[in-house]
């Protein structure tokens, strides 16, 4: 039996036209039409000049550059988090500061920034910058976390690499701060096989990112340097991918949106099973479905069902591992309470490729049902249709 994976790339058509005229056009290098043509398609989507880069990672590093970390600093960052999101901090010699989540939406508690920052403000220490994620594809609170920000002119660099397609108040992921990060990783809601973006509403940073990406070889026929550069810089051929990768993104949102009401649905009668909140305030890609288990009401532990899952064939991951648990971060400071430990503890996330069929899908349903002693669906329904 074919097993089903957590999140996979599906392509939309037109990549490969893309692709082939890159190999026809012998551009195979990181410079070529696809990648000028690629940004001006994701600066229109955006509304930011953007520059495509290797990878999220890379983004997040040029980011942080460009705001001015460097050895000594200290960036707040949310503790629940993929390791990504932070590590850039150190590879700029500055230490990471984790904030707790909120849990109506899994993301930075607006509060805990809040204290945080007037702790830090009274001992003269704030934060070089604030790293604020919106977590499988959902923003996270910008109005009160922007307003804190704003009062203590601390920049802020989201990383929307999980929420490419997301909106908050109408407005789309990754704008919001002086600095935004998006991921193409094979398991994002569209893939350049691996690469990322970096958007800002300043053109002279977006040009200096794409600078240091390029080794920050200075103008001029030697191959003279004065700062320090970075091997960062998308492929031609991905930025090929990319291109027709954008052209499905609203599809990809609404087919993952679907899939996880779908499971909603299905397990509307489960005891002590429930979905992600969605905020009323923007849209919620559902990136990954990831659900929360109450094993009391449930009969089953998180970890229980993640390996009936695995026998059945489906694979199927805990929510992620909070950055003040990990042991490569053991000494920094957080600050909160135990939401992302709540949350990683009870938090699973269930197959969500847009490519997943309805039968797939009512196998992963039926596998979960099976493992609780729940009787077997016949098929599933529609909340979201695409
Ligand atoms: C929240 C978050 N930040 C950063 C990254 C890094 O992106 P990339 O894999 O493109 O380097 C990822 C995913 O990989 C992520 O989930």
């Amino acid at each position: 039996m074919k097993r089903i994976l957590l999140s996979v790339p599906h392509m939309g058509g037109s990549e490969e036209t893309h692709v082939r005229q890159a190999f026809a056009t012998n551009w195979l290098s990181t410079v070529g039409p696809n990648i000028t043509a690629f940004e001006r398609e994701f600066e229109n989507r955006i509304g930011l000049p953007a520059v495509a880069l290797s990878s999220g990672t890379a983004a997040i590093h040029l980011g942080l550059r460009l705001l001015g970390v460097g050895p000594g600093d200290e960036v707040f960052c949310p503790t629940l988090t993929f390791a990504a999101s932070c590590n850039p901090v150190r590879y700029l010699g500055a230490e990471p500061v984790f904030l707790d989540s909120d849990c109506a939406t899994w993301n930075l508690d607006p509060n805990i920034l809040e204290e945080a920052l007037r702790e830090r403000a009274s001992r003269n220490q704030l934060p070089r910058a604030i790293i604020v994620v919106h977590l499988y594809g959902q923003c996270a609170d910008m109005e009160p976390i922007l307003a804190l920000c704003g009062r203590y002119e601390i920049p802020v660099m989201e990383d929307a690499a999980e929420a490419l397609g997301a909106t908050y108040h109408d407005r789309p992921a990754g704008t919001f701060g002086r600095i935004g990060v998006f991921s193409f990783n094979g398991n994002k809601i569209i893939t350049t096989t691996g690469g990322g973006m970096l958007v800002s509403e300043n053109q002279v940073w977006v040009d200096k990112a794409r600078f240091w990406s390029q080794q920050a070889r200075d103008p001029g026929l030697a191959y003279e340097h004065s700062e320090i550069g970075y091997n960062y810089r998308m492929s031609n051929v991905l930025a090929g991918i990319g291109r027709g990768q954008l052209e499905v993104l609203d599809l990809r949102v609404q087919q993952r949106r679907a899939i996880a009401y779908r499971y909603r649905d299905a397990f509307a009668d489960l005891p002590g099973v429930s979905l992600m909140p969605q905020a009323a305030y923007g849209l919620h890609t559902n990136w990954l479905s990831c659900f929360l288990i109450e094993e009391a009401k449930l009969g089953r532990s998180r970890d229980q069902l993640i390996r009936a899952l695995d026998e059945a064939g489906v694979e199927s991951r805990p929510v992620w591992k909070p950055m003040h648990l990990q042991p490569l971060y053991a000494g920094c400071e957080r600050r909160g309470g135990d939401v992302a430990e709540d949350l990683f503890r009870r938090g699973i996330c269930l197959p969500s490729s847009s490519s997943l069929s309805a039968a797939d899908q009512l196998r992963v349903v039926n596998a979960v049902r099976a493992a609780v002693g729940m009787k077997e669906l016949d098929d599933l329904k529609n909340t979201v249709t695409v």
